[in-house]
């Protein structure tokens, strides 16, 4: 029966080598948690992280233009008359003519908003007072483009699959049934592509953002374990039955 190696094998350098590793791998990921909290906490208008900000970072707010939160909001009781939004609606959905700006949008603007949203009220709103100042508030909310989640999908599998290798392969140096190790060194992996092609169904499938939370959840406890697992093993843990084959 061929023998494999456990912590009771290693030297006290090396364990000490990999307290080191594990213990900066797993502050990383704390912080990696906190960056991913504030770079997508209230993206829907609500403090703290929400499934809901992460739908929205993926797939957007496809109705939601700056222009037309406002306007549906309290923007829109600046309105001289009520039907005057359906018209700047209108003309958002049917691509934003400069022509029909200055034939039907721009004299509402003038009329009902300008006095506030104009360099000139020195109040320091977004002003509506050409054509371009208000294209930069009517662009529909797609979420992070493909581009963006190409790049983030190629640096997280280079990187994390490293992370997860490296902690893995001090994690199969513990004591356990055969078959649980075999699942907890796998599922990170699992869980880590499952996260980034989540990403992009959730780009077509908004309700895909369930999936990217809890898969990355997921690897988080999978990662924790395997870490704190080792850890305890590598220092405290006192095998007494013969080892189990791996
Ligand atoms: C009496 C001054 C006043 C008038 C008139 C006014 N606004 Fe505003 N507007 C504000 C203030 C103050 C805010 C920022 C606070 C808020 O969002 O409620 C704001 C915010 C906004 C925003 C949000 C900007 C952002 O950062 O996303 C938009 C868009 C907007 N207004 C559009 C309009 C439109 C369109 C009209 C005309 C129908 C209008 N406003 C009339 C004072 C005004």
């Amino acid at each position: 029966m061929p023998k494999y190696k456990r912590f009771r094998d290693t030297s006290v350098s090396e364990r000490i080598l990999d307290t080191m590793f594990l213990i900066a791998i797993g502050l990383g990921y704390l912080f990696a948690m906190g960056h991913l909290y504030f770079s997508n906490q209230g993206r829907d208008g609500e403090a703290g992280l929400s499934v809901e900000d992460v739908r929205i970072a993926y797939y957007g707010k496809h109705q939601q233009t700056r222009l037309g939160a406002a306007l549906n909001g309290a923007m829109g009781g600046n309105l001289e008359f009520p039907e005057q939004k359906k018209i700047i609606f209108d003309w958002i959905e049917a691509g934003k003519d400069v022509d029909e700006f200055n034939d039907k949008v721009a004299p509402i603007f003038n009329e009902s908003c300008v006095m506030c949203h104009s360099e000139a009220s020195g109040m320091g709103l977004p002003p509506l007072t050409n054509y371009e100042e208000v294209l930069k508030l009517t662009e529909m909310d797609t979420g992070a483009s493909i581009q963006s989640l190409v790049r983030v999908s190629h640096i997280h599998l280079f990187g994390i699959a490293f992370i997860l290798f490296f902690v893995g392969r001090i994690f199969i140096l513990c004591e356990m049934p055969i078959m649980v190790k075999r699942i907890t060194v796998a599922i990170p992996f699992i869980a880590m592509l499952l996260d980034i092609f989540s990403w992009y169904i959730t780009k077509v499938f908004p309700g895909f953002a369930y999936v990217v939370v809890i898969s990355g959840a997921l690897m988080g406890i999978a990662f924790g374990i395997q870490i704190l697992v080792s850890l305890y093993q590598m220092w405290f843990y006192k095998p007494k039955t013969v080892p189990i084959e791996m």
